[in-house]
């Protein structure tokens, strides 16, 4: 087995986090994984080794004790993945102008506040050019497209691609600063038999590809150190 990296991944507790933290995990990486509220899924990571930190990415204090917790768990962070998300759709921004703010909260301001905060705590070492650590913003395939349902989110999102070049810039060569950008990846539970039929269509590769994608995305990632700056799309060839 390879040397054993430091991963620190937000929002752990369902789907794609639980499955990115779980895999690292099997392989005997270090994964601090973050949570709202506890649940059985954080339990059963626990139980496999994760270091889990409660932490709501809205409240500005809650990150700073992050970092504090982080810098109190392990010496180095080899990876940093903001994974956590909302996703409102424009209907219920309207009804509820905090929402839009927690969109730009998730997805933009706590991560730049997270990744420089950890780089002062922690800091990332460039070695022969190379970089000692690897950041990738989790943001959405359709994000630069747009969507008339999701103008928020959307627009949340590809401010976080944003916001990724910038770091890109600012923390070269130290750090490796990247975005992955998901398609359909999972259904949600109650999308009925209709509606996922109905989206599958718009993809040239017409299946449910499931978080394992996403973990093997990051997987190329973590190996290749000559990706910086740069975003991969997983979408199974989406079609408007
Ligand atoms: N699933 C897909 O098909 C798909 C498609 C396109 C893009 N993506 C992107 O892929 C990533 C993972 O997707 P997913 O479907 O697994 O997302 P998800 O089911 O919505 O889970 C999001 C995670 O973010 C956490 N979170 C939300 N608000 C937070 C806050 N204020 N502070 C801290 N954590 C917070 C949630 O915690 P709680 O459990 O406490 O709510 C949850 O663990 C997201 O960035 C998403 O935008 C996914």
């Amino acid at each position: 087995m390879s040397q054993a990296r430091t991963l620190v991944i937000t929002g752990v507790g369902r789907r794609i986090g639980a499955h990115l933290a779980a895999h690292y995990l099997a392989q005997g990486d270090r994964v601090i994984g973050t949570y709202r509220e506890s649940n059985e899924t954080i339990t059963r990571l626990e139980a496999q080794g994760l270091i889990a930190v409660p932490c709501d990415l809205t409240v500005p204090a809650d990150v700073s004790h992050l970092v504090a917790n982080i810098s109190r768990y392990v010496q180095t962070v080899d990876a940093l993945v903001h994974n956590a998300s909302v996703w409102f759709d424009d209907a219920v921004c309207e009804t509820d102008a905090h929402k839009i703010h927690e969109l730009y909260e998730v997805h933009v301001t706590a991560p730049i506040t997270l990744t420089l905060q950890l780089q002062q705590a922690i800091p990332a070492v460039s070695t022969h050019g190379q970089a000692g650590r690897l950041v990738v913003f989790i943001t959405d395939a359709q994000c630069l497209a747009g969507g008339s349902d999701h103008a928020h989110y959307f627009a949340s999102k590809a401010a976080a691609e944003s916001a990724a070049r910038s770091l890109a810039q600012k923390l070269a060569p130290h750090t490796r600063v990247n975005t992955l950008a998901p398609g359909l990846i999972l259904f949600y539970p109650h999308d009925d038999a209709a509606a996922r039929s109905a989206r599958l269509r718009h993809n040239l590769l017409p299946f449910e590809p499931g978080a394992r994608v996403i973990a093997q995305t990051l997987d190329y990632f973590l190996s290749c150190p000559a990706l910086d700056a740069t975003r991969i799309t997983v979408d199974c060839g989406y079609t408007a």
